[in-house]
């Protein structure tokens, strides 16, 4: 990759530590001499409490997409029976029967649920903000409509400002530096190049990848001029065995398609060199990457082994494996078979696991150890 190097520039990251490191001095100070001044002006909750900054995919969509003007997004969809039957008793947006991997992930860290970014009336932002939605990619054009990753950031920057006018400069910067940035982003990119390509060289699988990973790598660069050190990807997952590419392929079978997850893999791979490097630029630079393409790779493979019945047809939906339609009526008739536990499913639809499975996962992502998440995990992140 030619375009990782330049991130987030030494010097201003030393400057950055420096500072911080002040602050820390001026902290146990002002505790020492005047303990009632400085409680007053650093609330020792505060110091402990950490934001959670969401991005991403309909794996982290919390129901962002229903307020888009084009209701004929993907997601736009999630807002009916049977969708969150499970946690919310109500449709909310999630692509899930409950909670996803986000929402699991702030109940960890003693957050409330993130509400979507684009839902009307007032947000806690030093709580943090999820801005994920049905359908974004990487690139702006992988599904024209939705947030692509690239508005994201220009809606967290819209945060970022709110933060500043609401804390001030020198708060504001504290919160974003000790906040964590999650990402689940690249699987509808690489879903798009293998629908458009069904036959692709090597060569031009190579430079798609490498323009994804480019791409994403000037976001993450954005997110660290503002402040962000802290970092967790759930990267992109085995896309060949989810239950909806069975429908375009029938002849896949009971197995997975190996062409959108051998797309996954070099992605993941060159995640993994570019977060490292970056480790390697930035003084207080700190990540966490959990394997999910190996962990829900088994989980599909190996249903028992995690409590699971069903580790390859949908819970909900039509069609082989029911892999479409989950919540789609016609004339008032429900055009799709429904479980009645999903959380003996891995999968809720034809793209989406179940709550259960979604716990599995976030446990991992927030405490599990090498090689599944590394080299941090999130609960590490949030202790620092
Ligand atoms: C939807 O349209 C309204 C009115 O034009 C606009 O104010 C709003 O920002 C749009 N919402 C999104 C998410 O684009
Ligand atoms: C971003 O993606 C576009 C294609 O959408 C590509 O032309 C461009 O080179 C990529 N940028 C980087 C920095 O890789
Ligand atoms: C629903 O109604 C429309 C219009 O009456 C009709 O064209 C369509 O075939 C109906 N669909 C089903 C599934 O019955």
């Amino acid at each position: 990759m030619s375009n990782t190097g330049g991130l987030c520039s030494a010097s201003e990251s030393t400057m950055a530590g420096l500072s911080f490191l002040c602050c820390g001095v001026l902290l146990f100070a002002s505790i020492f001499l005047n303990p009632i001044s400085c409680h007053a002006r650093f609330r020792p909750r505060d110091a402990a409490h950490k934001a959670l900054f969401v991005f991403g995919d309909s794996l982290f969509d919390p129901g962002n997409n229903q307020y888009l003007n084009d209701s004929s997004q993907e997601g736009a969809g999630a807002t009916v029976f049977p969708y969150g039957e499970t946690f919310f008793k109500r449709p909310t947006g999630r692509l899930c029967d409950g909670r996803t991997v986000p929402d699991l992930i702030a109940q960890f860290a003693n957050l409330p649920i993130l509400p979507p970014y684009l839902q009307p009336g007032d947000h806690q932002f030093t709580d943090g903000a999820n801005f994920a939605s049905a359908g974004a990619g990487v690139l702006d054009n992988t599904r024209p409509g939705s947030i692509n990753l690239r508005l994201q950031l220009s809606y967290f920057k819209d945060v970022v400002k709110s933060l500043r006018e609401k804390l001030g400069e020198e708060e504001a910067k504290r919160v974003l530096m000790n906040a964590v940035y999650l990402f689940s982003i690249g699987g509808n990119d690489y879903f798009g190049f293998s629908q458009r390509n069904r036959v692709a060289s090597e060569e031009s699988e190579g430079q798609y990848v490498q323009s994804v990973i480019g791409n994403l790598t000037s976001v993450l660069k954005e997110i660290c001029d503002l402040g962000g050190r802290k970092i967790a990807f759930q990267n992109v997952g085995p896309l060949g065995c989810v239950p909806m590419t069975k429908v375009f392929d029938p002849s896949i079978g009971s197995g997975c398609a190996e062409e959108p997850s051998s797309l996954a893999r070099q992605h993941n791979r060159y995640l993994a060199i570019f977060l490292k490097q970056l480790e390697t630029q930035l003084p207080g630079f700190k990540y966490a990457i959990f394997d999910y393409y190996i962990a829900l790779g088994d989980r599909v493979a190996n249903p028992s082994k995690y409590g699971f019945k069903e580790g390859k047809a949908a819970c909900c939906g039509s069609g082989p494996y029911r892999g479409m339609n989950c919540g789609r009526t016609e004339n008032g008739t429900q055009m799709f078979e429904l479980c009645s536990n999903p959380s003996e499913y891995v999968w809720f639809d034809g793209g989406h696991t179940t709550e259960r499975a979604n716990t599995q996962l976030a446990q991992l992502l927030w405490d599990g150890a090498p090689p599944v998440t590394a080299p941090l995990n999130m609960k590490q992140l949030f202790s620092f």
